[in-house]
Parts: structure tokens; C-alpha cells; sequence
């Protein structure tokens, strides 16, 4: 029974949220155990690991975990952490290998996480058994068109359930051409001092920030000097007015949509869109054909921000996909991957590299502007008076539109119903008594009309 009345905590019908959320240690050890132990948590994707003994290192909640391809060809997942004293058993990020073998006191796992092999077992053992000592797993493991999720809860939903309708708009990146997506090249990591749930929300639905906190480092990436970004980002130049038409936040709970439907202007940014631009077209009349208009002509090349519950986005467009990882109540490390369709022209994902790095790699201009506003919200509330206030994410309460797609829709990506959404599903899921229960019954946007 937790001491926290997260009833209160998270105010859906007022639209407000305690700033204990993001500074007070013992709810941040209740997520790790609500959130982080339960929940589908993205772990890699399958072009990471195409031969048998191919790992990769990363982390579910603050567990350090290694996601292998077994000899037997099946990818698994296994806490890094030694049976015979806790030792880490891996510490390279990524590479091939056949064992896992502790540098401690050298006991070896083969790549489907069995104990392999223990030094001078036979003289100081009496009948070790072996088949009992083997890397923990992590319960569950499934695919998502290549993408590998993992979860500790025994029971609850599967992927493909916890997933939902947000499958439909996942599609749009991992099903667009029948070979699919992959992730390029090496993800930038960056530790940076504030909530993991900050960098969640900024990313799934703060609309309203880009043309104010990034006007500086617009001013010198991509095209918006030449005026592109205003008028398809839907802002006015000089942030003079905004034009909500044609744009939309969804609430496909516990997932959310961010989207310009306007085809292109996920490449606004970009010093060189030309040819990203020439290849969607040249891609498009089969991606219509294979998804149809919606996700063909108004999803494929938008700006659109895909959050997956808890920690992962996928952005098309800007072609990243990011994973916070929890570094205690103050702290959180993101994992920044470029990717592309597996079709794209070596020219086109240079691009996408080039410009994943130049605006949310380690040195991003975006990311480090993102990072003072986390910390900022992360640590002002240090002192007392601070910490009685309320964060408020009351913007396009109620205000609902039709949608052909999925979902509930609202108008604008300037609107707050996926950050809204975001705290009402960390408050689900932090109620809810079992694993079972995290999936919700409709968006709140739903539930309440008023504001
Ligand atoms: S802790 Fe790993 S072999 Fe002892
Ligand atoms: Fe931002």
C-alpha cells in the first residue's frame, strides 16, 4: 500500500501536476516497481542483432540488461547480473560473442544465457547444479515487426495488445515496404539532470515549445531560415499566430500521436532535404497502395511523434527513435538511434545521420536546449516553497475533431491532450494493482469535456 495518493497527485479533471512527481525518491522507487517492472519496455530492434551471438546492452528501468540472438537463432534477455555474486557479466554496449563470461570469478554463460562453464567446478563444488545458475531472464520477449520489447510481469497483456491501435500508426514506420525499418549506425547516449518523465512529454507533445525554446537554434539548422518550417510547423513567423488546421494530437491510450499531416515536414528541418524529399515521393504511390491515404499521404513524411508508454519515441520525419532510461528521482539517460526505411538510398540515410546528430546527438542543438528546461522543472522544486506549486497542461482541454484514423484527435499539434494523457497513464499505472490492470478504457480527453 503506498503512502502516495496518486489520486492527487495527478489532477486530470484540472489538468495539473504535482512537482513531487518529478523530485520525491520514494515515488520514483514506486515507478521503477509499477512502471518499470510491468510495462512492455522497447529493448532493440531485430537489424541490431542479425547473426546468432549478436547482444546489445540496455537498460529497463535502472536493470541492466543484455538482449542476445542465441545460438538457436531466438533473442532473449537476461539481467547483467552474475548468479554467483551479481557481478556484471557484460560490460561492451554491443559487439558478438558466444559467452558471457564473468570477469569476478570467471563463471561463463553461452548466448542463450545458460551456465556454461565455472572455474575449477569438479575440486570445489560438490555437485553444482549448473542448470539452476543460469542469466535470469526477463519473463517476456516479443517482436513488433522487428521491434523487441520485454517486459518482468509474468502475466498482463501481450505485446501485441499492450500495443493496441497504436500499431496502426507504428506501421507507418516499420511497414511501409516489406523489408521494413532498420536502426543505422551507433545511438548518441547523453546523461542529463532531470526526471525521465520531462524528456518523455517534451517529446510525445510539446508542440508549443519548438518555434519559442529552439527559435535560436532554428534560426542556424535547416530551412526554416528560409522561412519552410513556419508555415508547415503551423507557427507563425516570429511565433505571430498559430494555424491549428490540418494538424492533430491522438490520444490512443496509453500511446499518443503528434502530427503535421502535411507529407513533409518532418524534413523542415534538414540543411538538405532534397533528396529525402525526392525519395518519399519516388516511395509513396506503393506506401499508399500497401497502408492506404491516411498513413500514406498524411502520415508518411509529417512531422509525427509517436509515444509509446512509458519511455520510447519514434519520430518520423526527424527519423529517430529515442529511449529515456531512468537514472534515479533527478537524473536520466537518453538513447538517441537514426533510422530508416531498409529501401532508402545510402545518400538519403547519410543525410538522416548527419542530421539526427547535428540536432538530438550528444552535441544536438535541440537536445541541449530541451535538457536546461527538464532541469530546471527537475530541481527547482529542491526548495519548499517551489515544491508546493503545480505544473498545469490544461491547453485544448475538450476540444475534440473528427479523425479518420484510430484514436481521439484533437486539433493542433500547439495543444497539451498528449502530455495529458501521459500523466493520466503514469497515474493508471501507478494505481493499478497487477500488471493486468495498466491498460486503460478510453482517454480522459474522452472522459472530460470541460476547460
Ligand atoms: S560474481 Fe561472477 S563469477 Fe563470481
Ligand atoms: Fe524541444
Amino acid at each position: 500500500m503506498s503512502k502516495f495518493d496518486y489520486n492527487k497527485l495527478i489532477d486530470n479533471e484540472a489538468a495539473l501536476q504535482s512537482r513531487s512527481i518529478f523530485w520525491e525518491p520514494e515515488i520514483y522507487q514506486e515507478e521503477l516497481k509499477q512502471i518499470f517492472n510491468r510495462c512492455w519496455l522497447f529493448l532493440g530492434h531485430d537489424s541490431q542483432l542479425p547473426e546468432a551471438g549478436d547482444f546489445l546492452r540496455t537498460y529497463m528501468g535502472e536493470d541492466d540488461v543484455i538482449v542476445v540472438r542465441g545460438e538457436d537463432g531466438e533473442v532473449r534477455a537476461f539481467l547483467n547480473a552474475c548468479s554467483h555474486r551479481g557481478n556484471k557479466v557484460c560490460h561492451a554496449e554491443w559487439g558478438k560473442t558466444k559467452a558471457f563470461t564473468c570477469s569476478y570469478h570467471g563463471w561463463a554463460y553461452d548466448n542463450m544465457g545458460e551456465l556454461a562453464a565455472v572455474p575449477l567446478e569438479e575440486s570445489i563444488y560438490d555437485n553444482l547444479d549448473r542448470s539452476k545458475l543460469g542469466l535470469v531472464p526477463v519473463a517476456r520477449v516479443q517482436n513488433y515487426k522487428g521491434m523487441i520489447f520485454g517486459t518482468f510481469a509474468e502475466e498482463g497483456p501481450d505485446l501485441v495488445e499492450y500495443l493496441g491501435d497504436m500499431a496502426y500508426y507504428l506501421d507507418v514506420v516499420l511497414d511501409a515496404s516489406p523489408e521494413g525499418m532498420e536502426l543505422i549506425g551507433t545511438p548518441y547516449r547523453v546523461e542529463i539532470p532531470g526526471n525521465w518523465k520531462l524528456p518523455v512529454e517534451n517529446a510525445i507533445g510539446d508542440g508549443y515549445h519548438v518555434a519559442w525554446a529552439h527559435a535560436g537554434a532554428m534560426r542556424v539548422v535547416g530551412t526554416i531560415g528560409q522561412g519552410r518550417s513556419e508555415s508547415v510547423l503551423g507557427i507563425g513567423k516570429d511565433n505571430t499566430g498559430f494555424d491549428d488546421s490540418g494538424q492533430l494530437q491522438i490520444a490512443i491510450p496509453p500511446h499518443t500521436i503528434l502530427s503535421t499531416l502535411d507529407g513533409q515536414s518532418g524534413y523542415a528541418l534538414y540543411d538538405n532535404p532534397g533528396p529525402c524529399i525526392e525519395h518519399l515521393e519516388r516511395v509513396r504511390p506503393s506506401v499508399v497502395e500497401r497502408l492506404g491515404e491516411v498513413r500514406g499521404k498524411q502520415l508518411l513524411g509529417s512531422e509525427t511523434h509517436m509515444g509509446v508508454f512509458p519511455n520510447l519515441q519514434i519520430i518520423q520525419g526527424l527519423n529517430l527513435l529515442r529511449v529515456i532510461h531512468p537514472k534515479g528521482p533527478g537524473a536520466f539517460e537518453v538513447a538517441t538511434y537514426s533510422m530508416a526505411d531498409k529501401n532508402t538510398p545510402d545518400e538519403v540515410k547519410d543525410i538522416i545521420v548527419k542530421h539526427v546528430g547535428q540536432t538530438f546527438g550528444s552535441a544536438g542543438i535541440l537536445e541541449g536546449d530541451d535538457g536546461d528546461f527538464t532541469e530546471a522543472i527537475t530541481h527547482s522544486p529542491n526548495g519548499y516553497a517551489t515544491r508546493q506549486m503545480k505544473g498545469w497542461l490544461g491547453m485544448a482541454k475538450g476540444r475534440t475533431m473528427d479523425w479518420d484514423g484510430p484514436g481521439e484527435a484533437s486539433p493542433g499539434i500547439v495543444n497539451e491532450l498528449c502530455q495529458r494523457e501521459f500523466y493520466a497513464q503514469w497515474q493508471r499505472t501507478m494505481l493499478a494493482e497487477s500488471a493486468s490492470d495498466i491498460l486503460p478504457q478510453a482517454p480522459i480527453q474522452k472522459e472530460s469535456v470541460n476547460g
